[in-house]
């Protein structure tokens, strides 16, 4: 008999042992020494939770408001690439999980399904689709760009999160030393021009997803390009990866709806702090302007609960997807997310708080690091 999956651990574990190790690999790691890898994680150690008491729990709602959309709970699906490699269904059944739990998805522009395909898997048992949202890397070609918005919303996506913090590959060593690459049977399923297809033979020493972003992605990107964005599109446009308040009020003069407090998963500029110690920094000089969201390190209720009590209104998940899909696909993404909203609705309980609008500042302490808890 198979053993249980008690947490999000249990699926990366298993995950760990099915899938090659380059592909475990580019799934799982940071840049260079990956300290805000490991920091993404601690970081929700070092707050505590300061619960309340006798306050009736016996139910408790999960459910939030996400641009204009209902969802089960304040977890959403993080944008990560090349799911294909995870599981043969890939992409298509991360969004039918997404839709199953009654979540939303971001979806890769490095995705290994099309933007319609996932949209198909969700509308496949008839009925609306699902909440899905396209993750944008600005191309330098801003015609092939702007043809990836045109997609998405013809096909009905919610929200365009534009990616600001990737004018560059990250250095991920171990990406380098795998020589990583797509696997020939896969392709990044949105482009068909063969410039921007992603195969290399010799990469020198970086990995190939390095080379292809020096070639393809525009390194001039600036306020301007956001400013350009919003005006070619009606759909709401979030800027993905900010990490100051500075940058915050920047992108909130630029028009944006929402935004992602992130380092992309510790996979760009290591030694940055953790999203959630600089969460309310950010939260402040938005001051109510657009929503905030957070990802990196969540991996627990407790954690979704801490980031939403230091004032984001959801939070996103890269990695644990992953695994979950590694393992099962589309059921196991389902138990990944059902996973972790049964930690949250117990956390919520045993904190005093039924409903996410109860759950607030006074919730959260935080502690020096005294001991490795
Ligand atoms: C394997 C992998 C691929 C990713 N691909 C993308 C991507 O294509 N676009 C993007 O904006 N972010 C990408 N990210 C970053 C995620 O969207 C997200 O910021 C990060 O995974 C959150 O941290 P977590 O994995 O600790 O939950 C990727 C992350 C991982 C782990």
């Amino acid at each position: 008999m198979s053993s249980l999956n008690v947490c999000v651990s249990d699926f990366e574990e298993k995950a760990r042992k099915v899938l090659p190790k380059a592909v475990y690999d580019y799934y799982c790691s940071g840049a260079d020494e990956q300290k805000t890898l490991t920091d993404n994680v601690v970081a929700f150690k070092r707050w505590r939770l300061i619960p309340r008491v006798l306050r009736d729990v016996s139910t408790v709602d999960l459910s939030t408001w996400f641009l204009g959309e209902r969802l089960s709970m304040p977890v959403c699906v993080a944008a990560t690439a090349m799911q294909r490699m995870a599981h043969h269904q890939g992409e298509t059944a991360t969004a039918r999980a997404c839709q199953a739990v009654g979540t939303g998805m971001m979806l890769s522009s490095w995705a290994t399904s099309t933007i319609e395909e996932v949209m198909s898997a969700t509308t496949a048992a008839g009925g609306p689709g699902g909440v899905l949202w396209l993750q944008l890397y600005i191309y330098k070609d801003r015609a092939l760009t702007l043809s990836l918005v045109r997609r998405a919303e013809q096909a009905g996506y919610k929200a365009i999160f534009v990616t600001v913090d990737t004018p560059y590959l990250g250095r991920r060593r171990d990406d380098m030393r795998n020589r990583f690459q797509l696997p020939a049977h896969l392709s990044m399923a949105n482009f068909s021009t063969a410039s921007l297809a992603f195969s290399e033979d010799s990469y020198g020493d970086d990995s190939g997803l390095a080379v292809y972003v020096a070639k393809a992605i525009d390194p001039s990107l600036s306020w301007d390009d956001i400013t350009w964005l919003k005006a070619n599109t009606h759909l709401p446009v979030i800027l993905k990866g900010i990490l100051n308040g500075e940058d915050a009020v920047l992108a909130v003069n630029c028009g944006a709806d929402g935004i992602v407090v992130s380092n992309h998963g510790a996979r760009q500029l290591d030694g940055v702090p953790a999203t959630l110690d600089v969460l309310e920094e950010v939260v402040q000089a938005v001051d109510g302007r657009c929503d905030v969201y957070l990802d990196g390190g969540v991996r627990q209720g407790t954690d979704v609960l801490k980031a939403l009590a230091l004032g984001a209104k959801a939070v996103f998940i890269g990695r644990p997807v992953l695994w979950g899909l590694a393992c099962e696909g589309e059921q196991g993404v389902v138990e990944v997310l059902e996973l972790l909203k049964k930690e949250l609705q117990l956390a919520m309980a045993l904190s005093g708080c039924r409903s996410i609008a109860e759950v607030t500042r006074s919730l959260v302490r935080r502690f020096e690091f005294t001991s490795r808890i």
